[in-house]
């Protein structure tokens, strides 16, 4: 199969699809993968890196659209590609579609075989592929708190580790997940105190045992929550509840009892944020202050570490990536049920429910259209 591999064109988006090791690999099963000429600079991968794993380098997005059958992005389709859609393509990306009708349309129109990274789920009912994104950024949210937290940051000037004789910092996990464990891993490494709040005892028992007890967990409930942020120096909000707008679990009236100078980092904020006063901030201007305490509510963390970003997301992706490229869409989705669960259009059908639900649109079972019909999916 060919498959083709286009520099990322949403704003300050430096991601890109497949890492040099993928493109050795799809080759060497027998795949051509064409790149887009400077695809890979944002995350420090050069041309000659792809090249040298035997991508073909064309100079034009056009010419990647066009030539491949399988098209692997990291983020939705951009107006400006709105172009290259056409019928039988196989698209593989961070779709997001729910919010976004225009791009459904199109893609319906041009009967592009979307597939959404954020919607493959395993039987578990984990979602692998938002996974590796939770990791980066809850590992980041504790070294963007410890640089808050820093006086010249607007911070109260306190280190996470404290040194001998001086105390650390507290260290406050709102819902121990993925975030919230990636989170209290580097905040334990720093030397601060922490503690995690979730509204799971299975959950808090399972962090209590791979702790060994060196975090303190505590079941979620708003005294609890109050209580705990009276202390904290950082505060960060990690809760979910899948499908679901965050949980407003802190109340204006706690981050103004919380000491001067304390940092809240929202991670939640792409589900509406866990703070009363959280609002969606960017890069250029990540901060700003509520009652004295310094509010970081980036909604897209993890660009800040393209790099490290784009190698997380891959690993996880490129199995898919594989089987899409060595079996084709249609049998693929018949092998894996993960698969499957990714399909948001197909043959100018949209078969998602939960995309329909929220565009209030008809949509068909996978199973029910074309090929697939005949399959065992
Ligand atoms: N800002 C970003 O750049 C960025 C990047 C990645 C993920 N996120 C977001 O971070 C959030 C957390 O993601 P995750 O992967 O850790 O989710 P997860 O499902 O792994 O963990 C969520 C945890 O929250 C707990 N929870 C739910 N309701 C609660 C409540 N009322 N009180 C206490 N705990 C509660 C759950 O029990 C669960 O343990 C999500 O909104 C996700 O989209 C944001």
């Amino acid at each position: 199969m060919r498959i083709g591999v286009p520099k990322e064109v949403k704003d300050h988006e430096a991601r890109v699809a497949l890492v040099p090791s993928g493109v050795a690999a799809l080759c060497e099963a027998g795949h051509e993968v064409l790149v887009e000429a400077g695809a890979g600079e944002g995350s420090a991968i050069t041309d000659q890196d792809y090249a040298r794993a035997g991508a073909r380098i064309v100079p034009t997005a056009a010419e990647v659209w066009s030539g491949a059958e399988l098209v692997v992005k990291v983020k939705e389709p951009q107006a400006s590609e709105y172009g290259h859609l056409r019928p039988g393509l196989t698209l593989f990306t961070y779709l997001h579609l729910a919010p976004l009708p225009e791009l459904t349309r199109r893609l319906l129109d041009a009967r592009v075989n979307a597939v959404a990274y954020e919607t493959i789920r395993e039987a578990d009912g984990s979602l692998p592929l938002l996974t590796p994104m939770s990791e980066v950024a809850g590992r980041m949210s504790v070294q963007v708190g410890a640089q808050y937290l820093e006086r010249q940051n607007g911070g109260r000037g306190v280190l996470l580790g404290g040194v001998p004789g001086v105390a650390p910092a507290e260290v406050v996990i709102l819902g121990g997940g993925v975030v919230g464990t990636n989170a209290a891993k580097i905040a334990l490494g720093s030397g601060a105190r922490v503690t995690i709040i979730d509204r799971s005892l299975k959950r808090l028992r399972e962090l209590d045992d791979i702790f060994h007890g060196r975090l303190i967990t505590l079941a979620s409930n708003v005294w609890t929550v109050s209580e705990a942020l009276r202390g904290a120096d950082l505060v960060i909000g990690a809760v979910l509840i899948p499908g679901a707008a965050a949980p407003r679990l802190v109340r204006r009236e706690m981050i103004s009892r919380m000491k001067p100078g304390s940092v809240a980092v929202d991670v939640a904020i792409d589900q509406g944020g866990c703070l009363e006063t959280s609002r969606p901030t960017t890069h250029t201007d990540p901060v700003y202050l509520v009652d004295g305490v310094v509010h970081y509510c980036v909604s897209n963390m993890p660009a800040a570490v393209p790099r490290t970003s784009t190698f997380a997301l891959t690993n996880a992706t490129f199995p898919y990536i594989h089987l899409l490229a060595d079996m084709g869409l249609d049998a693929a989705v018949e092998s894996s049920r993960a698969l499957g669960e990714g399909v948001n259009t197909y043959r100018g059908q949209l078969v998602h429910p939960g995309v329909a639900e929220s565009q209030g649109l008809p949509w068909r079972e996978l199973a029910s259209v074309g090929d697939i019909e005949r399959g065992h999916f």
